[in-house]
């Protein structure tokens, strides 16, 4: 039998929302779901490899080719851009990206540069410079929004899914930036050398998604 199909899984939100996908599409996840702390685990039916990782090294392992598939979100995508194929929106981790500030505060008005906090500073500079604005830019690693309630910033670039952690730091959304869900990608390489499989899965996957 040929090696397994590997394929590199954003561990968290989406790894549960992936499994449930390959459950609905027949595979068997048991080893996923009974995982403990291992970080590369079978689906034997498939003849599947899952490995879990954070989600930016998702990519790097499929630009790699390391793995020849990956589920990972747009978000990630769009910050570190890369060479792979992006297959199919898998419809699962929605949220967007969206430009936020202090509740009541007019983001846009004052003539000076705006400091600007975001987990993600290639989102945030494409942002600003598609409206010819100048901003200054504070790479933060997690909890952006304490950003501006610490008065480093005057808004944040950042992930906004419920919207309940912008309401609850008295913080509301700007301006949308862009939608975000969860992708597969695959690897350059990987989709011509195994199309026929790779395509196979695809096939199921949009069968199931559109029921
Ligand atoms: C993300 C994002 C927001 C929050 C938005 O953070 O950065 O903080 O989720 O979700 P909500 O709109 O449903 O409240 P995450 O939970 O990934 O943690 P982090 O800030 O530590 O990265």
């Amino acid at each position: 039998m040929a090696k397994p199909l590997r394929i590199a899984l954003t561990k968290g939100r989406l790894e549960k929302d992936t499994v449930g996908l390959l459950e609905r599409l027949g595979y068997d996840c048991t080893a996923v779901r009974e995982k403990g702390r291992r970080l590369i685990l079978p689906i034997p039916d498939g003849n599947m490899e899952v490995v879990l990782a954070k989600a930016n090294d998702v990519i790097t392992y499929v630009e790699h080719g390391v793995c020849d598939m990956g589920v990972v979100g747009k978000d990630t995508i769009i910050e570190m851009q890369g060479k792979f194929f992006e297959l199919v929106d898998l419809g699962f981790g929605r949220c967007k990206f969206a430009l936020a500030c202090k509740k009541g505060t007019d983001f846009y008005s004052g003539f000076g540069v705006k400091c600007i906090a975001t987990k993600y500073p290639n989102v945030a500079r494409r942002f600003f410079e598609s409206k010819g604005m100048d901003v200054d830019i504070v790479k933060i690693e997690g909890s952006v929004e304490l950003a501006p309630l610490l008065g480093l910033a005057d808004g944040i670039v950042d992930i906004v899914e419920t919207g309940v952690t912008l309401r609850e730091n008295g913080l509301e959304v700007v301006e949308d930036v862009v939608p975000i869900s969860a992708r597969l990608i695959a690897n350059t390489v990987s989709l011509k050398l195994r199309q026929t499989e790779i395509e196979a899965l695809i096939q199921k996957i949009e069968e199931a998604l559109s029921k």
